[in-house]
C-alpha cells in the first residue's frame, strides 16, 4: 500500500553556490521522520563537504557512478529504495543533462532509473535561469512529469536580484513532506 506521505528521500545535491543550503534540507526532512540518502554532484563537493551531509542524514553521501568499493550498483539500489527523489539546489547544466537524458554521473543515472516522483529545485544566476536554452530544458522536463520547485526571484549569490533563487530550504521541505511518494 502507498504510505501518506514520502518517508525515504533522495535528496540530489548539484554543484551551484546554494549547495550549503542542502545541510538546512537534510535537517528538516530528518526532524520530520525522513530517512534521507544524499548523492552528489562530484561538482556540488566542491561547494559543500560531503561529511556534512552524510552527519545531518546519518547515511554515507554517494558521489561516483562507478565506484569499485560498491558491488551494488548505487543508482539502481538508490531507485528502488526512495519515496520520493529531490534535486535541491538543481544546476543549469544538471536541468540541461535532465532534459537530454543523460546518464553519465550518478545523480543522472539515478534520475533514469527511478519511476517515482522526481522535484527539481533550480538554483542559479538570473541570466541563466532566463535564457531560452534552460527555458526550453525545463519545458521538457516537465513534460517527463518532473516537478520544478521554483526558483524564487529575490537576492542572488552574484549580487543581482532577480529570478533564480533556491526556494527556502524550508518551504522545499514542506512541499517535499506533502508530495505522494512512490507506490510500491
Ligand atoms: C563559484 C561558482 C558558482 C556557481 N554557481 C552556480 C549556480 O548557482 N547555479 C548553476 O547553475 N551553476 C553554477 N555554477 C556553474 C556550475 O558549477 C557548473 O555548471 C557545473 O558544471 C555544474 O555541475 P553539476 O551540475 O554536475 O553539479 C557556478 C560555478 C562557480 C565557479
Amino acid at each position: 500500500m502507498a504510505r501518506a506521505r514520502p518517508r525515504r528521500v533522495v535528496l540530489g545535491v548539484t554543484g551551484g553556490v546554494a549547495a550549503y543550503k542542502s545541510a538546512e534540507i537534510v535537517r528538516g526532512l530528518v526532524k520530520a521522520g525522513c530517512e534521507v540518502r544524499c548523492v552528489m554532484t562530484p561538482t556540488a563537493t566542491k561547494f559543500l563537504g560531503p561529511l556534512t551531509l552524510a552527519a545531518l542524514s546519518r547515511n554515507p553521501v554517494s558521489e561516483q557512478l562507478h565506484d569499485p568499493a560498491l558491488w551494488e550498483m548505487a543508482h539502481l539500489s538508490l531507485a528502488g529504495w526512495a519515496d520520493l527523489l529531490l534535486v535541491a539546489p538543481a544546476t543549469a547544466d544538471f536541468l540541461a543533462r535532465l532534459a537530454a537524458g543523460r546518464a553519465e554521473g550518478l545523480l543522472d543515472a539515478l534520475v533514469l532509473s527511478y519511476k517515482g516522483p522526481v522535484a527539481v529545485c533550480p538554483a542559479l544566476d538570473c541570466e541563466m535561469w532566463e535564457h531560452p536554452a534552460t527555458q526550453a530544458n525545463v519545458a521538457r522536463v516537465k513534460e517527463f512529469g518532473y516537478e520544478i520547485w521554483g526558483p524564487e526571484r529575490g537576492d542572488l549569490a552574484s549580487g543581482k536580484v532577480g529570478w533564480g533563487r533556491l526556494l527556502e530550504p524550508a518551504e522545499i521541505v514542506k512541499r517535499a513532506l506533502a508530495a505522494k511518494p512512490a507506490a510500491r
